[in-house]
């Protein structure tokens, strides 16, 4: 029996591929730095915590498909915090996170073949979404050398045919780092009212912005063009929670709801006892996601100014969330990463990098990049770079 052709053809992530070589590493007695995942290392609020450890309601039920009215109340109090008043439990579908978002989002805009665009690099997992509903992803370009800021419009209509249905992208954006300005977002939103497009915002990484001018959310515009919008949430990233799987989406166009209700009741239920966790985000000082982003800004500064004091590393000083895409002075960066966990090692310890392809389309574009996730605190990142450093210098010499 052979299993079907989608199965064949679906992306394995490049952030997960080379996870058995680092296990295989590990047992060696090979202490490894994982910056090749989004994975944070902060504690979770400990009122989420607690109210695990409190769960008392048996039997343990089915939850709304669309979210336990205690998770989606919270949310609404989490998005009026932010001045966004529209947003309600009429407005919002609690999903098993954001993952679940995207894939929504993607399901309910696009048809097997039609075009989705991107800006690139870009979230690795939009492409394996897109791989299983049969959606093309179109990829706009970006570079190092601009920040990884969006291009011109006349740039970005050279890519829209009759195909095209939305457009998608993260801000701040993983795996650049980019935090788009106003006038980026401006962009965009004429450019959906002009060609009649959906806009889906993947807003994750929100409260972790380094520059000074605020996040523009793709919610400041909703109201604006209520029926062609969609943001893309997630508690992962924002409480520490990625195992809990907490998410959501929010659109003012009713139809949108009802299909993203209907997908919902596809999977019956989300986790009863994430959401009630989740809920507890009405708990949670502001100085929580506060002294995070201030946590995040010194790992990155350490990082950003660390790499460019490596010969032949580019890179560009990212503006938000907690990645940063390098080039390195090498032909091959997944060979490079590969070596670092097989034949590499300093004092028994090595790093572990994302494969920069696994964020393009068109995988010899990103192949002497690395994405890396400055997850770990300021005492190993700096043990990492020196890592990095001395192994770049070896893996140049012989490769
Ligand atoms: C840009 C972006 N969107 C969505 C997600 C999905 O995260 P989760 O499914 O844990 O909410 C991630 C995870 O890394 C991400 O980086």
């Amino acid at each position: 029996m052979k299993l079907s052709k989608r199965t064949d053809i679906l992306p394995i992530s490049s952030i997960r591929k080379l996870i058995p070589l680092s296990e295989r590493a590990k047992k060696k007695g090979i202490k490894v730095f994982h910056l090749n995942m989004g994975q944070p290392d902060v504690k979770t609020p400990q009122v989420m915590i607690d109210s695990l450890k409190n769960w008392n309601i048996n039997p343990l039920s089915y939850a709304p498909s669309g979210g336990t009215n205690e998770y989606l109340n919270a949310l609404e109090t989490y998005y009026h915090d932010l001045g966004f008043l529209f947003v309600n439990t009429g407005n919002t579908i609690g999903t098993i996170a954001g993952s679940e978002a995207i894939n929504m989002a993607m399901f309910l805009t696009c048809d097997p073949g039609d075009e989705l665009l991107v800006f690139e690099p870009y979230y690795s997992s939009y492409k394996t979404s897109a791989t299983m509903f049969g959606i093309k992803l179109i990829p706009i370009k970006t570079t190092i050398s601009s920040g990884f800021h969006f291009p011109s419009i006349e740039t970005i209509e050279v890519s829209i045919t009759p195909k095209t249905k939305a457009v998608l992208y993260s801000n701040p954006c993983n795996p650049t780092g980019t935090v788009y300005t106003k006038a980026e977002i401006k962009l965009l939103i004429n450019l959906v009212k002009k060609l009649n497009l959906y806009l889906i915002s993947d807003e994750v990484y929100r409260e972790y912005t380094f520059v000074d001018r605020p996040h523009v959310s793709i919610l400041e515009y909703m109201m604006e063009i209520p029926d062609r919008t969609i943001l893309i949430d997630s508690l992962s990233k924002r409480y520490n929670l990625c195992g809990a799987r907490l998410g959501n989406l929010v659109s003012l166009n009713k139809e949108i709801i009802n299909g993203a209700l209907k997908y919902a009741m596809s999977r019956l239920s989300g986790g009863l006892i994430d959401q009630h966790v989740g809920s507890q985000l009405v708990h949670v000082p502001k100085s929580y996601t506060k002294e995070m982003q201030k946590e995040y800004e010194a790992r990155r500064d350490l990082m950003f100014e660390g790499l460019t004091k490596i010969p032949g590393i580019n890179v560009t000083k990212p503006e938000g969330a907690f990645y940063i895409m390098a080039e390195l002075p090498v032909d091959d960066a997944e060979k490079f990463c590969i070596w670092l966990l097989t034949d590499f090692q300093d004092n028994q310890e090595t790093v572990m990098l994302a494969p920069g392809y696994g964020f393009y389309s068109d995988s010899s574009d990103g192949k002497r990049q690395v994405r890396i996730a400055y997850v770990l605190e300021k005492d190993k990142l700096k043990r990492a770079l020196e890592i990095l450093k001395i192994a770049l210098k070896e893996y140049c010499h012989i490769a």
